[in-house]
């Protein structure tokens, strides 16, 4: 099975976000990783619902929505009406996590939970079942363009120990600092998908870069 590639729209041309959408249709790309922000739960603001919808209209694949905001139980439907396919909250923002999963299933999307560099993947196994796909970040979430944590390789390796005995489907994503290099050893320790904003867009060939992840 191919590595999964999620493209993070955070390093588009924002000037040009249907000239880039467009590109990503056209790539071997699975899902468009959609960065919400709120400068609340992390230092900095992206975009919100209505530049997501304008990513929605142009988009022909999956949106692959990653909440970095400090209440995402208030917004659930708004990003299922924004076209949102799965949707993934941080761990460190849903003090009743069961009830979110339940809520995201119900408005009729998948149920994504990021995990912080510092949140150990222990935490999960008792709602694994719930999960389709957990998002392990290699960053501190924020930005785009920084340095890979190391750790996460042994993180997903621990994750996919815990899927595995629950005999669960959940898919393991990784969010930060991927590249061929740190994305080889993500695949091998376990992960199913890979995100990669500055590495794609920053490269002289986006659609070939995206294949390549994608053959890893
Ligand atoms: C970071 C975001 C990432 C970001 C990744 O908070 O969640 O999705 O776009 O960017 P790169 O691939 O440049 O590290
Ligand atoms: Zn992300």
């Amino acid at each position: 099975m191919s590595t999964i590639v999620s493209p993070s729209v955070l390093s588009a041309d924002f000037a040009n976000l249907e000239r880039d959408v467009k590109m990503l249709n056209s790539s071997s790309a699975e899902w468009l990783h959609i960065d919400i922000m709120d400068g609340q739960f992390v230092p900095n603001i992206s975009f919100g619902l209505p530049v997501m919808k304008a990513i929605h209209k142009h988009a022909t694949k999956p949106l692959d929505v990653h909440l970095m905001i400090a209440t995402p139980d208030d917004y659930i439907d708004d990003f299922k009406e924004a076209g949102a396919e799965i949707l993934t909250v941080h761990y460190e923002t849903c003090p009743h996590l069961h009830r979110t999963l339940q809520r995201i299933k119900a408005a009729g999307m998948k149920t994504g939970v990021a995990l912080n560099p510092h949140t150990p993947v222990d935490l999960l196994k008792d709602i694994i079942h719930d999960i389709d796909l957990v998002l392990i970040m290699s960053v501190n979430p924020g930005f785009g363009g920084q340095k890979f944590i190391p750790q996460a390789v042994e993180k997903v390796r621990a994750l996919k120990g815990i899927i595995t005995e629950a005999k669960a489907e959940t898919l393991i994503e990784v969010d930060g600092g991927v590249n061929l290099e740190t994305g080889k050893l993500l695949v091998d320790a376990g992960a199913d998908a890979l995100v990669a904003g500055s590495f794609v867009f920053g490269s002289d060939n986006p659609v070939e870069t995206i294949g390549k992840l994608k053959a890893l």
